[in-house]
């Protein structure tokens, strides 16, 4: 896959640091110039100041989150980077976001749901990934922890919606498939701490792989209801909604609301990590700046 770059946009993502030199500019100044790979990309990016903090964390890592902006240099574009953090050191608080997943998902009453969600949490290999990973390497959340993070985020949103619109949601059913919805990332990204996506993950995707692993869990639960896994199955489908990726658009009160509360934490995120004073640059996925005043 090719990251788009386009020229005085932001850009922050997950990269891999595959080296690192400390140079003298002509003025004298000091400047360190990195070279990134993420995916199948490699991309040069550009340190113009603060080289003791950033040296401290190239020496730390070689796995690292940047915040930058992209500029054309000699007919390149490059990341002139604002901020580079270690990949671990801006986690999540886990444990507080586990027990938050937990809480909720024992408001599932549903037995039949509540069996299923439950053997994703019986999984330990499973768990272990879905607690660590990161949400994405560049879109949203691409911090260790990140999964967790979102997903918690996505179920917590839900759930305030269903408190104030009792009558139009099932609570469990919603519950559930906002737990749900992105479990396919865990066999879509390979390990943590390695900058790239599986084989399966690029030729499937992880809405196909979600489905998959869904499918197997209920599956192993006797006189699951057709209608419920249909209605759990469409909810992981279009997620995304038809304009960013879904085969097909929500078309059921959960799906809908599932689709607008991943959104809203998708831009929650990009929110909260493009702060700065004044203006932000422009970014891809809000489709404008943002003023902090
Ligand atoms: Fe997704
Ligand atoms: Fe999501």
């Amino acid at each position: 896959m090719n990251i788009k770059l386009i020229p005085d946009e932001r850009i922050s993502g997950l990269f891999h640091i595959n080296d690192y030199k400390l140079r003298k500019a002509r003025n004298g100044y000091y400047y360190i110039i990195l070279f990134l790979t993420m995916e199948d990309n490699i991309i040069r990016g550009y340190i113009w100041e603060d080289h003791s903090g950033a040296l401290k964390t190239l020496y730390e890592t070689d796995l690292v989150v940047i915040d930058g902006k992209v500029k054309e240099l000699y007919e390149q574009c490059v990341i002139i980077i604002n901020s580079i953090t270690p990949f671990k050191k801006d986690r999540v608080d886990v444990k507080d976001k586990f027990d938050r997943l937990i809480i909720l998902l024992n408001s599932i009453e549903n037995r039949y749901l509540k069996t299923l969600t439950g053997l994703f949490l019986d999984d330990h290999d499973f768990l272990k990934k879905f607690i660590e990973y990161p949400a994405g390497l560049h879109i949203h959340h691409n911090r260790y922890g990140g999964l967790l993070e979102h997903t918690v985020g996505v179920m917590h949103q839900s759930y305030l919606n269903h408190r104030i619109y009792k009558d139009v949601f099932d609570k469990d059913l919603l519950l559930a498939g906002a737990f749900l919805h992105d479990v396919g990332k865990v066999a879509e990204l390979s390990q943590a701490d390695k900058c790239s996506y599986t084989t399966e993950g690029r030729l499937l995707g992880h809405i196909n792989l979600g489905l998959m692993m869904v499918d197997d869990r209920i599956s192993q639960i006797d006189g699951f209801p057709d209608e419920l896994k249909l209605s759990i199955r469409h909810m992981i489908a279009s997620h995304h909604g038809k304009i960013n990726g879904s085969d097909v658009a929500p078309k059921t009160p959960e799906a809908i609301l599932l689709h607008r509360m991943d959104g809203l934490d998708i831009t929650m995120d990009k929110i909260r990590t493009q702060r700065c004073n004044g203006w932000s640059a422009y970014d891809e996925v809000l489709k404008t700046e943002v003023y902090f005043g």
